[in-house]
């Protein structure tokens, strides 16, 4: 099968310039001007912009969280991602208290076995229970899978939070190994403390959610995992970072050449706390964590993307119905599941606020959502670019269609979307995912199981090197 896409204004995170791309099983295997090659089938994309498919490297997809289950699975989500020009997600394997990560895995190999998804599927593994003499040792064998970074939470006491032990013997192992540590960066013992007090205080309404995961309780573990990683000599990626207290200690970390790193997502740089004041238990939409903050982090959050303090926007997509769901909390914020979705709009947000809202370049949105996030995780040049070798995973994108997002068009089964009403201009027009088209104007045109799963290279020396330069 063959592709030539004819025209279009090629971007990555480097160039810009009009040219022809010319796709064979699945691989790009030219670029050029004005190329004379019999393909079959010829894509027209005079006046759009040809980028690199986005990389989503923080997605909940069919996860039991929060006493209950995430309502996308790995067809309705990833559909919903290509919708959005996503080609690629890497999705949290969950390890259960007393599970092996073997048996982890398989789990989530399970799932998109069941479901399968129609653009390319990698895993983190999230570690909830390190034990020495047991799942330790088993660790270090994770990245063998193609799994190769490892997450652990600092929040979420009673469920899935590690103590320091964990997260440090957790580096120490990654030094070895050359997976990546990834961390939900929050004080769990200290918010454990506040949701207790709030709620004995019959403070139960969703606003008491942001009151009690104050800024402070993420900066400080922000800045703990960071002087851990060090002591450990791990490379460390701060997920979801929401304020500037967070933001410091990134800055500083860039600043000084240490091996930390920091994303963010759409929900901080567009939606803050007073949405959780909603009434009629509308805020509870906006229970997700960390919690949207005061309206002023959204300009740190911006400026800290522009500067290259934060490296890439994932979207964590964690959709819990609103009705069902979220209701569950609906006396208790506490007992609302915490996660809100957001995998198909990335790019339509951020291109129509960032680029066309004069923040950044359409080189520096390529950067953001496909090419940093490649080099991270081990996906760098087969994905995150347009090379010839490189997967075609390309989205043609029609800077000037407009879309009015909404629950009622978007493709995940969650019943609202935080952007719910959001004018935007600019979409995917064609997605292709290793030379499949997979979405074309607003059809699915994907063949049942597209996507793949794909194992992704270690965070080595090599990486590491090209990694230092992401900015
Ligand atoms: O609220 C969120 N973000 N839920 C998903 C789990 C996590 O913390 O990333
Ligand atoms: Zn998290
Ligand atoms: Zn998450």
């Amino acid at each position: 099968m063959s592709v030539l896409i004819k025209g279009g204004r090629i971007v990555t995170a480097a160039d810009d310039y009009v040219g022809d791309i010319y796709v064979e099983n699945g691989t790009i295997s030219l670029i050029g001007e004005s190329l004379d090659v019999p393909a079959d089938k010829v894509i027209d994309a005079g006046g759009k912009y040809v980028i690199p498919g986005a990389i989503d490297p923080h997605t909940h997809i069919e996860l039991p969280f929060g006493g209950t289950v995430t309502c996308d699975d790995f067809t309705s989500g990833t559909v919903s991602a290509a919708f959005g020009g996503t080609t690629s997600l890497i999705d949290f394997c969950f390890q259960m208290p007393g599970q092996s990560f073997p048996d982890a895995l398989a789990t989530w190999h399970e799932k998109i076995e069941r479901c399968k998804p129609v653009i390319d599927v990698g895993f983190h593994m999230a570690i909830t229970d390190l034990r020495e003499g047991g799942s330790l040792g088993e660790l270090a064998r994770v990245p063998d899978e193609g799994v190769t970074s490892y997450k652990l939470f600092m929040a979420y006491k009673g469920a899935v939070m590690v103590d320091d032990w964990t997260l440090f013997k957790t580096m120490e192992v990654a030094r070895e190994t050359g997976a990546l540590v990834m961390v939900h960066a929050e004080n769990g013992d200290a918010i454990d403390v506040l949701v207790k007090r709030a709620l004995a205080e019959g403070k139960t309404e969703p606003k008491w959610h942001a009151a009690t995961r104050p800024p402070e309780t993420e900066g400080e573990a922000t800045n703990r995992a960071i002087q851990l990683a060090r002591v450990a000599g791990a490379p460390l990626y701060v997920v979801h970072v929401s304020c500037k207290e967070a933001i410091d200690p990134i800055a500083r970390a860039r600043a000084a050449g240490w091996q930390a790193w920091g994303e963010t997502c759409p929900q901080y740089l567009f939606i803050d706390e007073t949405a959780l004041d909603q009434p009629n238990f509308e805020g509870g939409k906006y229970i997700y964590t960390p919690p949207p903050r005061p309206k002023e982090n959204q300009e740190h959050l911006w400026h800290a993307l522009a500067t290259g303090v934060l490296s890439a926007v994932s979207t964590d997509h964690c959709p819990f119905n609103w009705q069902g769901q979220k209701t569950l909390g609906k006396d208790d914020f506490s007992k609302i599941p915490n996660g809100g979705p957001g995998i198909e709009n990335r790019l339509h947000m951020l291109h129509h606020f960032g680029v066309r809202g004069g923040r950044f370049s359409m080189n520096k949105l390529v950067k953001l959502t496909s090419t940093n996030i490649a080099r991270f995780f081990g996906l760098y040049p087969r994905k995150g670019t347009i090379a010839v070798g490189s997967d075609a995973d390309i989205v043609v994108w029609d800077p000037e269609k407009k879309l009015t997002i909404s629950a009622k068009t978007h493709h995940s089964n969650v019943d609202y979307n935080l952007f719910e009403g959001t004018q935007v201009q600019g979409a995917p027009e064609v997605v292709l995912v290793r030379g499949q088209v997979i979405v074309e104007g607003d059809e699915l045109v994907a063949q049942p199981g597209a996507g793949q799963f794909i194992k992704r290279a270690r965070f080595g020396e090599e990486l590491l090197a090209g990694a230092r330069a992401i900015a």
